[in-house]
């Protein structure tokens, strides 16, 4: 009877219970205004022009915070795990996968008939404990590939879109071609990239297979060289067939200067390699701006919108997913990330009470203003 409720049961719950004189059994959940709760979300926006939107989502809050899921259905196309489905999460006993976690986030995402992100199948962090031995094993090609034969297939007819890779590139490094010295790399050299791809093409040869790293939104010899090198990654792949798209992080700063033409050129040198891109964590960090509330909301908007328009002007963007959609759960609040006056980030589009910000209207504005696109699946398959 106490069944998580969905955002219009728990309506009506609220309407029977308010009937019956109990209306405070809901405390909590009077948080939104009404104009929030009856009118259209971000997805909404997003989908008049054929975009997406969706955020990054944690399990045990969907379960335990239900203003948190209202506005999650509310406002959201698409999810994606946080963390939950990582291998150091699912793998923590070797061969014996554990898909309880994601599962939990899958499930709720079709049952309200939104789309899942998968997220993510080799990254190099979060990893199990048993790996690293394991990978130098003479048998240690196997693990990596069991790894993600195993995850995509559970998730077949579920999840249709994949970042395969995650962050490869590290020019500290000082590897060729800028590739991070992960475990993989160390283990499997440069040709573990492909042969994921190769693993998760065969798997699933209708999923949409994605690259997907950050920092190469800013001018600068840095991002530039990181730009290159996430270039050459995908043109190998393409070679092979093995990559549809690609997600740029975005997790943007306000204090950091923008450089639209820079970053104009670079969305149009990927949709020349004929791959679709996703906006996939975007959240504005606002550790240089000052404490004051209001200001600092209206400084992360404006700066987001101008970010925006550039994005969603390419017509390669399919839309863009936030990392989280609350000020309440967002990892900017982590070490090293946090503000060093201790002031929570505001760097999302919902307050900790579920409450619409600035960045909102931006989101929306950038979504009401951004060109049609002319594909009604906001997914562009590659040619062949
Ligand atoms: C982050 C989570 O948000 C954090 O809670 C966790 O501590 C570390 O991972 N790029 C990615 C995401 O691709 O998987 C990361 O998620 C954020 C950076």
């Amino acid at each position: 009877m106490f069944a998580a409720p969905t955002a219009l049961s728990r309506r009506m719950w609220l309407k029977g219970a308010g009937a019956l004189g109990c209306a405070d059994l809901f405390p909590k959940l009077a948080s939104a205004t009404e104009t929030e709760i009856f009118s259209e979300g971000l997805k909404d926006h997003a989908a008049r022009k054929g975009l997406i939107y969706g955020s990054a989502v944690e399990g045990l809050h969907l379960r335990t915070n239900l203003a948190y899921q209202e506005t999650v259905l509310r406002e959201c196309g698409w999810i994606v795990p946080t963390y939950e489905m990582k291998w150091g999460v699912t793998g923590q006993v070797r061969g014996n996968s554990n898909y309880a976690r994601p599962d939990f986030i899958v499930d709720f995402a079709l049952r309200h008939g939104l789309k899942v992100r998968g997220h993510t199948a080799i990254w190099y962090l979060n990893i199990p404990k048993w790996l690293g031995e394991a990978l130098h094993e003479p048998e240690k090609p196997d693990v990596f590939d069991t790894h993600i034969q195993e995850l995509v297939t559970h998730y077949h007819n579920r999840i249709r879109e994949w970042d395969v890779v995650n962050e490869a590139i590290d020019f500290k490094d000082g590897q060729p071609h800028g590739l991070r010295n992960s475990i993989f790399l160390q283990t499997l050299g440069p040709d573990y990239i492909a042969r994921a791809y190769r693993v998760a093409r065969e798997a699933d040869p209708a999923a949409i297979l994605v690259y997907n790293d950050f920092g190469v939104e800013y001018p600068g010899a840095r991002q530039e060289a990181r730009r290159r090198a996430m270039l050459e990654i995908v043109q190998n792949l393409r070679r092979e067939n093995l990559i549809d798209g690609v997600g740029l992080q975005c997790h943007v700063n306000a204090g950091q200067r923008f450089d639209a033409a820079v970053f104009r050129k670079f969305l149009k040198e990927l949709a020349d390699l004929g791959v679709s891109i996703l906006i996939s964590e975007f959240d504005v960090n606002d550790t240089q701006l000052g404490p004051d509330i209001e200001t600092r909301d209206q400084a992360v908007a404006t700066y987001a919108k101008d970010f925006l328009d550039v994005a969603l002007d390419e017509q390669a963007v399919r839309g863009v997913i936030s990392w989280g959609i609350s000020d309440k759960y967002t990892w900017l609040n982590e070490q090293p990330f946090a503000r060093k006056d201790g002031a929570p980030s505001r760097a999302l589009p919902f307050d900790e009470a579920m409450r619409r910000k600035p960045l909102w209207n931006a989101l929306a504005s950038a979504f009401d203003h951004a060109p049609q696109r002319d594909h009604s699946d906001p997914i562009i398959r590659p040619v062949k």
